[in-house]
């Protein structure tokens, strides 16, 4: 049985520990926020209701003491600012990746041996971020988005064709922002292709409203949103404390796939008890590689800002 620490229990990181924390796959989940009180809040009221939905999962809160989350098997760093109207995931360069600095520093002292998930944004670049901080192997750094947008995709799908999210298949690559790529070729229903399913424009309808996701919520909640992510996240660090080998789209490391060095960006991944097993590289048709490539661009030029700003923060 495994410990997972959440640091940073807004929204996202709620939901992350109210869903792990039903499914009972691990034994201690601690939460930790710079916010006094906070996450102790958040811990007790989820050791009440599991005294009604039935789980034996040991929540424990702290305010902003590492030594609780000593030797955690997975770290996810959900701290930051998040996103308001108006506001790109870049926007919050400086101040989430001073916010990621400190917090992954502390990480890596108390947990050395922990696979850490980042989940805050800019997420490509603070999982950079977190690279350099703690200087740990790249299969245990890791950050999801591509789960998220992923479902954002199934669900407008699903809605379009009125068919179980449950029976689509599909894969994104790219960074999480709006320049994602989400891969009809690579979509199936009830394993077959997306487009005997639907029109090409109606599949550029789909496309366009998962790469703005993100925005339609914040637009709609005025702030990001949380349920969708913490499943994300759950799900995530099921593969990993299950050793279940899940082939997931991941923000990995990439050292020479795709043609690509030095950069986390969206791929797939398997996930398992080693944190990223193994990145698979695909086959890109003329169109996908140039989505590919102009999304690793705007990734790449924000990792050069982040280092330029490193030693400052
Ligand atoms: C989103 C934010 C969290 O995509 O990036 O909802």
């Amino acid at each position: 049985m495994s410990k997972v620490s959440i640091i940073g229990v807004g929204a996202v990181g709620t939901s992350c520990a109210y869903c792990l924390a039903q499914k009972g796959l691990v034994n201690e989940i601690v939460l930790l926020d710079i916010k006094p009180g906070i996450a102790e809040g958040r811990a007790l009221d989820m050791r009440q209701a599991a005294a009604i939905q039935r789980f034996d999962t040991n929540v424990v809160g702290v305010t902003d003491d590492y030594t609780v989350t000593a030797h955690s098997d997975i770290v996810v760093v959900t701290s930051g600012m998040s996103r308001k109207p108006g506001m790109t995931r870049n926007d919050l360069i400086r101040t989430n990746a001073a916010i990621v600095k400190s917090v992954v520093s502390q990480v890596a002292q108390y947990s050395p041996e922990a696979i850490i998930l980042m989940v805050s944004n800019p997420l490509d670049v603070l999982c950079y971020c977190a690279h350099l901080v703690s200087k740990f192997p790249k299969n245990r750094v890791m950050g999801m988005s591509g789960l998220l947008d992923i479902a954002r995709y199934k669900s407008f799908i699903s809605e379009k064709l009125h068919v179980s999210t449950k029976d689509i298949h599909a894969l994104i690559l790219g960074g999480h922002g709006n320049t994602m790529v989400p891969m009809p070729r690579y979509t199936t229903i009830g394993g077959i292709p997306l487009r005997q399913w639907m029109e090409k424009a109606e599949i550029d309808e789909v496309i366009d409203r998962t790469r703005m996701g993100g925005d339609e919520l914040i637009n709609l909640l005025g702030t990001s949103a949380w349920h969708a992510a913490g499943a994300a996240i759950c799900e995530m660090i099921e593969a990993i404390v299950c050793d279940q080998k899940r082939v997931f789209p991941v923000c990995s490391y990439l050292t020479g796939e795709y043609g690509l060095n030095d950069i986390f960006i969206g791929v797939p991944t398997v996930l398992g008890a080693g944190g990223v097993e193994r990145v698979i590289e695909l086959e890109l048709d003329q169109e996908d590689s140039i989505r590919f490539y102009e999304s690793e661009k705007v990734v790449k030029q924000n990792v050069e800002l982040l280092k330029a700003m490193m030693a400052q923060l």
